[in-house]
């Protein structure tokens, strides 16, 4: 790859912006290969150069891709006033990343976290209706008509009702309340909650394992994220193809 200003490599990456590069060059925050640049046409190749900001060495790769398994109690948002976001448990200072759509705060499991806006568009457009698949332990049990229910697409309150959903029971607990299994190919606001609540069998924890192709890392601690492998990042460009 040519050499790239480096007010031009720290704006793609989302890191600084052109104004703010400028000011970390002349304070001498930046270094290339370990110089310190004063000014911000300075030039580099980020696939060759070591670059550093304020000590720390930037990571140049443009595009990221992590698999976030979200715990409860965050909320998928930038920023909030009050608690925590998702991106309180990502050590990564780009600002341009993104969650691919939402989870409630109380909502846990897979999460996928880009800045690739292309991907982050086309993973959400309803025309793809890529699969998302729950674990929803709701109160009550769930009866065959239930199942058909979801299956016809449900009236949730919106302009249309769902797309058809698949819903099976993975346990019956003693307690009166049930694990079921919902896969749904759209994102709506609470459509799970709203799901369930139009069979009167509210959902009491919802927990996500799949997103399209990918399924949560078992491995993957609540709140914790790691890069996708090249495998996962392929079944998902596969998506669209
Ligand atoms: N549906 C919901 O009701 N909540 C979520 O967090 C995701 C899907």
């Amino acid at each position: 790859m040519p050499k790239q200003r480096i007010d031009k490599i720290f704006s793609n990456l989302g890191l600084l912006s052109r104004s703010e590069c400028s000011r970390a060059a002349k304070y001498g925050h930046i270094a290339v290969n370990g110089e310190v640049c004063k000014a911000s046409d300075a030039k580099a190749d980020p696939n060759v150069d070591v670059i550093t900001y304020k000590g720390q060495q930037i990571d140049t790769r443009s595009l990221v891709y992590y698999m976030f398994n979200k715990p409860a109690g965050c909320i998928t948002a930038n920023e909030d006033k009050y608690s925590a976001t998702i991106f309180d448990y990502i050590k990564d200072t780009r600002t341009n990343l993104s969650a691919v759509g939402r989870l409630d705060k109380d909502t846990t499991g897979i999460l996928l976290i880009t800045n690739d806006g292309d991907m982050n568009h086309k993973l959400l457009a309803p025309r793809y209706h890529v699969p998302k698949t729950y674990e929803a332990l709701i109160n009550g049990r769930l009866l065959e008509s239930d199942i058909k229910f979801f299956e016809r697409g449900v009236d949730i309150g919106d302009e249309k009702p769902t797309l058809p959903a698949k819903c099976k029971v993975l346990k019956e607990n003693e307690d009166g309340t049930s694990l079921a299994e919902l896969v749904i190919y759209e994102g709506r606001f609470h459509q799970v909650k709203r799901m369930f609540e139009a069979i009167g069998k509210p959902v009491i924890k919802l927990h996500r394992r799949n997103f399209g192709p990918l399924e949560l890392d078992e491995s993957l601690e609540e709140g914790k994220y790691r890069e996708l492998t090249k495998e996962e990042l392929e079944k998902i460009k596969n998506c669209f193809a």
